[in-house]
């Protein structure tokens, strides 16, 4: 059985094209290459032994998708391929709307036409924007995005739960994501962010090979038990687990149904500098700074719902993310 992945050569899709593959599905792979590398394709076939055929095309490119699911006739989509810079889509929103909108329409009207009826899709906890009270459930108000990438994740969601009722016959999987941190146990694969780190844990760990003199802590005056943000951070190993969990859900199942994917424990930024230190033994210098605009105290996911739907849990602790970030870093300096 096929399952066609959207943006796999990127972070967390190609964590979870070795987790369908090690649980027996055939994986395709469609990427632009606009943030990533196929080398990072190939390292998902050395890690398990399997093909898997790689397509270079803009999936918001409708002829080159039609051939591609001629070609595959993938049983089920997993889409992760768009843009995810949080500032950047402020300075360039139509960049943004213009990429993740028309990405998901041309691949959702292509499986209609090709008669596939299982979407998987990249959401965010972005989604709760500023509105609900944390630990977040499905439940929780969304809307009230504070950033253009936000509302794109928010208006996917819409789009996607729209097909479903359009088509009984579909099955549509939204997973909001909290904080994927960590890569590969083997160090071969992991994040390779362009340029200087927008997120966290990419950042420290640049610190730590020295590309970077020190950590920017931006903002200890939260209400947070230590004044610093307090996020879900959760393995990208344990998330692409979660995936094949949602994809036998999304087999046996129709409609809509969303589902959190974290830990439910929310860990501080110096906390998380700690482990690091701790986990890996290398020292991260940093800098107390001002409050990062639209940042949140305190985001953290309640998970229950993919525990007893999904039979799903991260399992994976703060220091097993710290030790397999610094081994992918430390081993992989300059990214692919
Ligand atoms: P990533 O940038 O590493 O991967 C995205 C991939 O999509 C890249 O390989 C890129 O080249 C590709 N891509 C972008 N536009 C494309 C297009 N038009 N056609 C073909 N390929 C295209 O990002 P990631 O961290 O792996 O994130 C995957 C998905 O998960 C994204 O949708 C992201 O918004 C979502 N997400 C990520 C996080 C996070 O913190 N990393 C959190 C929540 C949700
Ligand atoms: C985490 C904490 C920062 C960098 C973002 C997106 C979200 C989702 C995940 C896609 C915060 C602090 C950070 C630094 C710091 N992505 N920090 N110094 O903002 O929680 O979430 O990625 O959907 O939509 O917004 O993640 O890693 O940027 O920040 O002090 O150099 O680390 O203030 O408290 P964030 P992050």
């Amino acid at each position: 059985m096929t399952i066609l992945l959207t943006g796999a050569a990127g972070y967390i899709g190609s964590h979870t094209a070795v987790a369908l593959a090690e649980a027996g599905y055939d994986v395709a792979i469609v990427d632009d290459f606009s943030n990533s590398s196929s080398e990072a394709v190939r390292r998902c076939e050395e890690l398990t032994g399997r093909k898997m055929p790689l397509y270079e095309a803009d999936v918001a490119d409708k002829a080159a998708m039609e051939k591609i699911f001629a070609e595959t006739k993938p049983e089920a989509v997993m889409h992760f391929a768009g843009f995810k810079a949080v500032g950047e889509s402020v300075a360039k929103p139509l960049k943004y709307y213009r990429n993740n909108l028309d990405t998901t329409l041309t691949l959702l009207e292509c499986m209609a036409e090709a008669g596939c009826k299982r979407f998987i899709f990249s959401s965010s906890a972005t989604v709760y924007g500023a509105k609900a009270a944390v630990p977040y459930t499905e439940d929780s108000e969304t809307g009230g995005c504070t950033n253009p990438y936000g509302w794109t994740k928010f208006m996917i969601e819409q789009i996607a739960a729209g097909a479903a009722v359009a088509d009984p016959d579909m099955s549509v999987v939204l997973l909001r994501y909290f904080n994927p941190v960590g890569a590969h146990a083997s160090g071969r694969i992991g994040e390779n962010p362009s340029g200087i780190p927008n997120n966290l844990m990419p950042y420290i760990t640049q610190v730590a090979v020295g590309r970077l003199p020190h950590l920017n802590v931006f903002g200890n005056d939260y209400d947070t038990p230590d004044g610093t943000g307090v996020r879900d951070y959760i393995h990208v190993v344990d998330l692409a687990a979660g995936h094949v969990k949602a994809l036998e859900y999304a087999l046996g199942h129709t409609g809509t149904e969303i589902f959190n994917l974290g830990t439910g424990h929310g860990v501080s930024v110096l906390e998380l500098v700690h482990a690091f230190e701790k986990a890996t033994g290398v020292k991260v210098p940093y800098e107390i700074a001002p409050r990062r605009p639209g940042d949140l105290a305190s985001v953290y996911a309640d998970c229950s719902k993919a525990e007893r739907v999904l039979g799903w849990k991260a399992v994976k602790s703060v220091e097993d993310m710290c030790a397999d970030s610094w081994r992918w870093q430390s081993s992989n300096p300059n990214g692919y």
